[in-house]
């Protein structure tokens, strides 16, 4: 047993879970009338209703007990005080002092950290302002028209999720793109349309060590001196985000050109920093300001609010409540909003990368399920491919369900439609439809007893389906920064609660390594034969086929 499990509230919940998955939601809705206004949560731009889970004030008090016993307050203070909660490097996690907009000060290893973070968001909107003007020219004097921000992970997911959700909040002043994959297709296609004399390159890279990022880096390099003749040039085109200033400038970036990030904000943590600066490009500072303000009034709120009605740890708790005691070991996020569309890829480096793991922070092995697998698509998308499995699989997915109440892009008769489905959705997953509905709907439309005998078990929908629903009064960077910050809570919270250490990501390393090894092999005639046997047949295999071998 490791420490989690002998906690008497964790039992305690271990048995409420038997007794409650004999529960049905359409039950405990017609037992209390009073469930949607006890479980949820308004927070400044969007409201919570988590009413739709199996789940009774008898299992939030006992959750929240766990939360209690699991020192979740205690935890937040260290985080947001700068301890070194990241155990296994040894690392603050700090992403929450980028968008302190109170400007307390806070000091790490004797530096006021908030003031390196205001000077880096000065230079941010020194620089964006620059761009955006047509002040900052190409080597042929011409303005900047399009930014390449080349990236992957944490240094591309947020930036691009975020620019994509507010595209109406950009002035195209200036166009972005994005390049995160090393195939050579996404680089190629992105810069065919583009003039190197007006394109600008941001290479995005908190270790400024990722191969698929410099190689990237390099091959855009290559375009620009191609075309500029010099590498000059290069000063006026390319700038970086890193903490890793000597290799930044060994790759030939000026140092003034190189932006600051800190190893006390993690890469899936770090769209506040200045690897946000394509979002500030893109929207203009004002609205990268607005973001971090969205983000920071959910900071206080998860600071400030009792544990019963902090909407953070509220999805933690359900989270593990639906994955860990419940056993429904994957988790849908549906945005019913198309400017969401790169939502679910975010979440799933978010939580995924965070809490993915199998050892406590002792370095113990867990025994009980973690966090659910992560995965999701535009709602209405969604609804007409695999939405047949989360109504009627007997694998049950709980879900998220995100919407708008109003649409930042309005065409007449559009929004009920989107969000009748919405609602709809969550109702039928919770609701169902059984035998005898099924039945009664079938003799009302004049069906033969021999057809509805034939069909009527298909048509049952059991129901019992969790979700939440998170509805949002608009898209708007201040709403977006909170409903992202809102996410970043919950998953820190379940790290706590489920004893892992969220901010490493080691998984991640393993396959670093490995490519770079192989990759050395695919460039050699010689087959290093190191491998497993199916990893050395498949090696060999594709170097005789290119004749490499
Ligand atoms: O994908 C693994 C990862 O280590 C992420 O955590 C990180 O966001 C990404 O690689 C990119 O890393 P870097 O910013 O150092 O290039």
């Amino acid at each position: 047993m490791t420490a989690r499990t002998q906690l008497a509230s964790w039992q305690a919940l271990t048995l409420h879970a038997q007794s409650m998955k004999q529960q049905h939601m359409n039950d405990l809705f017609a037992a209390d009338a009073q469930r949607f206004d006890k479980f949820t949560v308004q927070l400044p731009e969007f409201l919570l209703d988590y009413s739709k889970n199996l789940l009774t004030d008898e299992t939030l008090d006992r959750l929240i007990a766990l939360a209690k016993d699991c020192d979740v307050t205690g935890w937040r203070e260290k985080m947001f005080n700068g301890e070194r909660i990241n155990k296994t490097e040894d690392r603050a996690v700090l992403h929450t002092a980028l968008r302190n907009r109170a400007q307390t000060p806070l000091f790490l290893d004797g530096e006021n950290i908030t003031e390196a973070v205001q000077n880096t968001l000065d230079k941010i909107q020194h620089f964006s302002d620059k761009i955006r003007q047509g002040l900052w020219k190409g080597y042929s004097g011409k303005r900047i028209t399009d930014v390449v921000n080349i990236g992957v992970g944490g240094s591309n997911l947020g930036p691009q999720m975020v620019t994509e959700a507010l595209k109406a909040y950009s002035d195209d002043s200036v166009n972005v793109h994005y390049v995160s994959n090393v195939d050579g297709m996404q680089i190629a296609s992105v810069l065919r349309p583009l003039s190197p004399e007006n394109t600008l390159f941001i290479v995005s890279s908190k270790t400024f060590t990722t191969t698929e990022t410099m190689t990237n880096a390099r091959t855009a390099m290559n375009w620009l001196t191609s075309a500029s003749f010099s590498d000059s040039a290069i000063e006026q085109h390319f700038v970086a985000v890193s903490s890793n200033k000597i290799n930044a400038a060994a790759f030939g970036i000026k140092e003034e050109n190189i932006f600051d990030m800190w190893d006390w904000v993690g890469g899936r943590f770090s769209l506040w920093s200045a690897i946000g600066l394509p979002i500030a490009i893109d929207l203009g500072f004002d609205n990268f300001l607005d973001l971090l303000k969205g983000a920071h009034e959910i900071d206080q709120h998860f600071c400030q609010a009792p544990l019963a009605e902090n909407a953070p740890v509220i999805m933690a708790l359900l989270s593990v409540w639906n994955c860990t005691f419940l056993g429904f070991r994957s988790q849908a996020i549906l945005p019913y909003d198309q400017t969401l569309h790169m939502l679910a890829a975010y979440m799933q480096q978010a939580e995924m990368e965070s809490n993915g793991k199998s050892v406590t922070m002792a370095g113990e092995e867990i025994i009980y399920p973690t966090v659910p697998s992560i995965w999701g698509e535009l709602g209405i998308n969604g609804q007409h491919a695999f939405y047949q499995y989360l109504h009627q699989s007997n694998n049950i997915v709980p879900a998220d369900f995100i919407g708008s109440i109003e649409s930042i892009t309005p065409v007449k008769g559009h929004h009920e439609t989107l969000m009748a489905n919405f609602f709809a959705q969550t109702k039928a997953l919770m609701q169902g439809v059984n035998e005898e509905q099924v039945k009664a709907d079938l003799h009302a439309k004049g069906r033969s007893d021999d057809y509805i005998k034939k069909v009527a078990p298909h048509k049952v929908h059991k129901g019992n389906r969790p979700s939440n629903t998170l509805l949002m009064d608009t898209i708007s960077p201040k709403s977006l920064g909170g409903l992202i910050a809102l996410y970043e809570h919950k998953i820190f919270v379940q790290g706590i609660i489920l004893d892992i250490c969220s901010f490493d990501q080691w998984g991640v390393e393993l396959g670093k390594g490995l490519a770079n090894e192989i990759q050395q092999e695919l460039e050699s005639a010689t087959t290093f034969n190191v491998h497993d046997n199916s990893t050395s047949g498949l090696i060999t295999h594709y170097k005789k086929s290119k004749q490499l071998a």
